[in-house]
């Protein structure tokens, strides 16, 4: 079970790799209005979200404990990510704030991942 787990925090890895590897490779264009959300983002957030569901039901089989309030705060981030990815996906040029919001939400998501541990 371990295996499965540690395989799933990497494919989980490889869904932040698409979300905010989209984000970073337009900051130039985040300035003048010009960013745009790729398609490849929308499927980073949804693979999040469905590996995120997938680590929680691994780790309630395998016993281990699932902080639900860490969970609940990551979810609700990435649905305020989703919705905002979804909305913009066919803008041709994205608001600064909303793209800025992308990255910002999902960096919160990842160092609330990292340095909530208890
Ligand atoms: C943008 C959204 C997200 C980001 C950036 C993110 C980031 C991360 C990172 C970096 C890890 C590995 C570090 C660690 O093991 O603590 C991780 C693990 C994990 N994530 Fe996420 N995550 C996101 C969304 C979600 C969602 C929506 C769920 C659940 C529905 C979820 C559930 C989990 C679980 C169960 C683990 C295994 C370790 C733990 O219990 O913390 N994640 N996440």
């Amino acid at each position: 079970m371990d295996v499965l787990i540690h395989l799933f925090v990497g494919l989980h890895i490889i869904g932040i790799a698409a979300l905010l590897g989209g984000f970073l490779f337009q900051l130039k264009a985040i300035g003048p209005g010009e960013a745009r959300v790729s398609p490849g983002m929308w499927h980073g957030a949804l693979t999040m979200l469905l590996t995120g569901m997938i680590l929680v039901g691994l780790n309630q089989a395998d016993d281990n404990p699932v902080n639900n309030l860490k969970i609940g705060i990551k979810t609700a981030v990435l649905v305020v990510v989703m919705a905002l990815v979804y909305l913009q996906r066919d803008e041709e040029r994205v608001p600064a704030p909303l793209f800025t919001a992308i990255g910002a939400l999902t960096t919160v998501n990842i160092f609330v991942a990292v340095l909530w541990t208890s």
